[in-house]
């Protein structure tokens, strides 16, 4: 049931704010800015490293992840995808938490990453929204991301649940090893809390969204830019513009733009920079400037601060509401999102079944 929409995709990405929502009072009780995790005595001051392990957009999330583990609580955190991590044999301590992230919990490399620190790591911890899936049930902690059933190929409802269920862990982590104070813990609580309602106003921009995807749809290759906890998601916005649209695209941290991918730009070359205006906006936008001196047609994801500062000489730009930077990359999934759906729209292809794609990839 499309529940009157046009594609499972779009369903899953309407939903957004009802089940982050979800996930986010399944671990932060009302009236308590402390995250609670169910029966478990996981201590992140026993701790000495965090390794994840995850495929696709869920290695998006926990590449997310990483800067909230490091700037929240100051734990050194490694993130490899699952295909490279089984046969590198690198080395797991016992004072190590090893974190699977998986929408399925049945994906092949991930399952086998597992099993490789079974018997090495301090715990083995899983973010699934499958609670019954093999991942889960290896692992000696499963942490559900309470999306419900996704059905587009294109993951979209699962990542933001991932992020969430993720920054609440870091959060998490911040209260063990004592590194946000009470007061810090509330103002991310209340950044959490108010999540849904700005996933609500990102929804409503939806046809601004439209508008530039249409432009978007008629390029060959388009390029992703962010920085700090942007930079994942211009990943994730490449890979579900090309899952989805068969568009070439690639995601680049903006300050690596002058290290090669600029030799690309040129007036056929639409380059989407998300950046909220926190701390690196303005690396970011001289980045940007980069690119339009270059005839690069950009499309701005902003807030209004960052739209009023920086709009001069962009193509289009896409409103976002102001946003605590830590659930940022999490709404800015949306605009990411639409984009990809709304160009592979606009191109008329299988959107909820793309081409050579599986939703869940049993075999290595
Ligand atoms: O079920 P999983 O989360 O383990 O799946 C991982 C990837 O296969 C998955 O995220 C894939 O990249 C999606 N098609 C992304 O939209």
């Amino acid at each position: 049931d499309k529940g009157g929409h046009k594609h499972f995709m779009a369903k899953e990405i309407a939903e957004q704010p009802v089940v982050v929502a979800e996930a986010i009072r399944s671990y932060l009780p009302t009236g308590s800015d402390r995250v609670v995790l169910p029966d478990t005595d996981l201590d992140f001051s026993k701790l000495d490293r965090l390794t994840m392990v995850a495929c696709g957009t869920a290695f998006y999330a926990c590449l997310t992840a990483k800067y909230w583990f490091e700037q929240l609580a100051r734990m050194p955190v490694e993130v490899d995808i699952a295909s490279e991590f089984r046969y590198r044999e690198p080395p797991i301590t016992d004072r190590t938490l090893a974190l699977f992230v998986s929408q399925s919990g049945e994906t092949a490399d991930t399952l086998a990453a597992l099993r490789y620190c079974e018997g090495k790591a301090d715990k083995i911890v899983s973010v699934v929204n499958v609670p019954e899936s093999s991942i889960a049930r290896e692992s000696d902690l499963a942490l559900p991301i309470h999306a419900g059933v996704e059905i587009g190929v294109a993951s979209t409802k699962a990542f933001t649940c991932q992020l969430s269920v993720l920054l609440m862990l870091a959060l998490k982590a911040a209260a063990d090893r004592g590194t946000l104070d009470d007061d810090a813990l509330a103002d991310h609580a209340a950044a959490l809390r108010g999540l849904p309602t700005l996933l609500n106003a990102a929804l409503d921009q939806e046809e601004a969204i439209r508008k530039s995807a249409q432009r978007l749809s008629e390029a060959r290759d388009v390029l992703f830019l962010g920085r700090g906890l942007m930079y994942p998601l211009a990943l994730e916005g490449a890979l579900k513009l090309k899952e989805i649209s068969y568009i070439h695209a690639e995601g680049y941290a903006s300050g690596e733009l002058k290290h090669g991918p600029i030799a690309l730009i040129d007036k056929h070359m639409p380059v989407v920079v998300m950046a909220p205006r926190d701390a690196v906006f303005d690396k970011t936008v001289s980045n940007m400037q980069e690119v339009m001196a270059r005839k690069g047609k950009v499309i701005l994801v902003s807030d209004d601060d960052g739209i009023a500062d920086a709009k001069d000489g962009v193509w289009s730009t896409i409103r976002m509401p102001h946003a605590h930077a830590s659930v940022a990359p999490i709404l800015y999934s949306v605009p990411a999102q639409l984009l990809a759906y709304h160009t592979a729209v606009a191109k008329g292809t299988d959107v909820d079944q793309p081409r050579n794609l599986a939703k869940s990839v049993t075999v290595e």
